[in-house]
């Protein structure tokens, strides 16, 4: 293969690249100068160009060889880098869109340097890039597979170097409870797969972590279903105490004081996320429909089943973070549930539920599994389970939320989400599940579909791996989680 343009070898692939005459040597760039607010940038940039050799020192002075300068006439995520032949200049109108701009700098450099140092040149022209969706998210699980919070802080950079700007953390599930908190008891976190619980302290250390990197948080308890532990701790929120399950009774006049309980010192915990995830996904109906205090509630209320029930359960629950200024989240269903036009849906098992969905004036995430559910193998050489389908690299590439929808759905979907689920997922296993396909992913969040080609995207990659970049990748962010 020969090798790439510099500007043609980004991953996701960028708005807008023009190519001018003229070079400049990586290894004659020897001073940095960056605006107050990307200050805390400049290492990044001498950390970068030290791995190749470089020794770069931050100046006071605004001619230096490599610039970071704010322009506000780009979009809030947008960046741009400038390659002149005596300097370049990488300009964003905010912290987020530079650091994109660092990681496409990145990337940059290890397209240049497989020429080896002596011959690498970064050709003069321009990069201007800004996002296709403005949510482009990222679910970890660690409820049922725990990860120390360096390791989520690395997933976070990861994000980050890939333009993703929302962390979608999945706290809770029947199997483990990883919230340190006053209202549920330690046991409900019953840890069955590894053990571990993220203090109050880690927590908001790890959502500083984030937004230091412009990423968003969306802590997720999930309830009424998946709550198998909690409920074993505290039976008696459950329609049967002897037999708990995994619901909480809907027809209890205590759950929803208690829950909201749970949800306010959730919000004291990430005063700073403004949509926080509530669930909803699978609860069964099971339960409720043997219970006299649900019967009784379903009948009191005039609704027709349990899943209207619960369906008005969620509302009230909803209703209290509206009423906190957050934005509520939910797993969509095929219930054929409403909910109040304020809540964001995520789509993830129905490809027609959009389409259901959208009238109700709800914002929709595309989350559907069968193309971004990171815990299905990529290939049928690794361990999955029987309910997983197989997911290549390639099958997340064709992904694309708009491919099948009318117009007036593609208004209400605003973005998309991947999912690591964990049940089969170790710590250890967490960043080989996750790369190479989160590249893969990127592109279909951030990339115009027009610049989307599965070869060029492949070119690429197989490029950006030989020059090292996904090696460097991993230490950098490994690294930088620790601390
Ligand atoms: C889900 O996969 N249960 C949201
Ligand atoms: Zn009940």
């Amino acid at each position: 293969m020969n090798s790439i343009h510099p500007f043609d070898a980004l991953i996701p692939a960028p708005f807008s690249v023009e190519k001018r005459d003229g070079t400049i040597a990586p290894a004659n760039l020897k001073t940095l100068h960056a605006d107050p607010e990307f200050s805390g940038l400049a290492e990044e940039f001498v950390r970068l160009a030290a791995v190749f050799g470089i020794r770069l020192a931050v100046s006071s002075d605004p001619d230096a060889d490599l610039v970071l300068r704010r322009n506000d006439s780009l979009e809030a995520e947008g960046w741009s880098i400038r390659v002149e032949p005596a300097s370049i200049l990488l300009e964003s109108a905010g912290r987020a869109g530079m650091f994109y701009a660092f990681s496409a700098f990145a990337q940059m450099l290890f397209a240049a340097e497989i020429r080896g140092p002596a011959s690498a040149v970064l050709p003069c022209g321009a990069v201007t890039d800004r996002p296709r969706f403005a949510w482009r998210s990222f679910l970890l699980d660690s409820a049922r597979h725990f990860q120390t919070p360096a390791t989520v802080k690395a997933v976070i950079r990861l994000l980050a170097h890939f333009r993703l700007n929302t962390f979608h953390w999945h706290l809770t599930d029947g199997q483990g409870w990883r919230i340190a908190t006053d209202t549920v008891p330690p046991e409900a976190n019953t840890a069955e797969l590894t053990a571990g619980q993220y203090t109050r302290g880690e927590l908001r250390d790890v959502a500083e972590f984030a937004a230091q990197h412009g990423i968003r948080i969306v802590p997720e308890i999930d309830i009424p279903g998946h709550s198998r532990g909690l409920l074993k701790a505290c039976p008696q929120y459950a329609c049967d105490p002897m037999s708990p399950g995994s619901e909480f009774c809907l027809g209890n006049p205590e759950t929803i004081p208690f829950l909201k309980k749970v949800f306010a010192e959730l919000l004291d915990i990430f005063p700073d996320s403004p949509v926080i995830h509530m669930g909803g996904d699978e609860a069964d109906t099971a339960h409720w429909e043997k219970c006299p205090r649900c019967l009784a509630a379903m009948k009191a209320s005039g609704c027709r089943d349990m899943r209207e029930l619960e369906n008005r359960f969620m509302i009230e629950m909803t209703r209290f973070l509206v009423e906190r200024g957050r934005t509520p989240m939910l797993w969509g269903t095929c219930s054929g549930q409403t909910y109040p036009p304020d809540t964001i849906l995520q789509s993830w098992l129905d490809i027609r539920e959009p389409l259901r969905i959208a009238p109700n004036g709800n914002k929709i995430v595309y989350s559907i599994h069968n193309s971004l559910y990171f815990d299905y193998p990529e290939n049928p050489s690794e361990p999955f389970e029987t309910w997983m389908f197989e997911l290549s690299e390639k099958g997340v590439y064709m992904t694309d939320p708009y491919i099948t929808w009318e117009e007036k759905v593609k208004d209400a979907i605003f973005g998309t989400e991947a999912c690591l689920w964990t049940e089969m997922v170790p710590e250890w296993r967490v960043m080989r599940k996750i790369l190479p396909r989160l590249g893969a992913y990127a592109e279909c969040a951030w990339s115009l579909p027009e610049k989307k080609l599965w070869h060029d995207y492949l070119r690429r990659k197989e490029l950006l791996e030989a020059a090292g970049y996904y090696d460097y990748l991993l230490e950098n962010c490994r690294e930088k989680g620790k601390k």
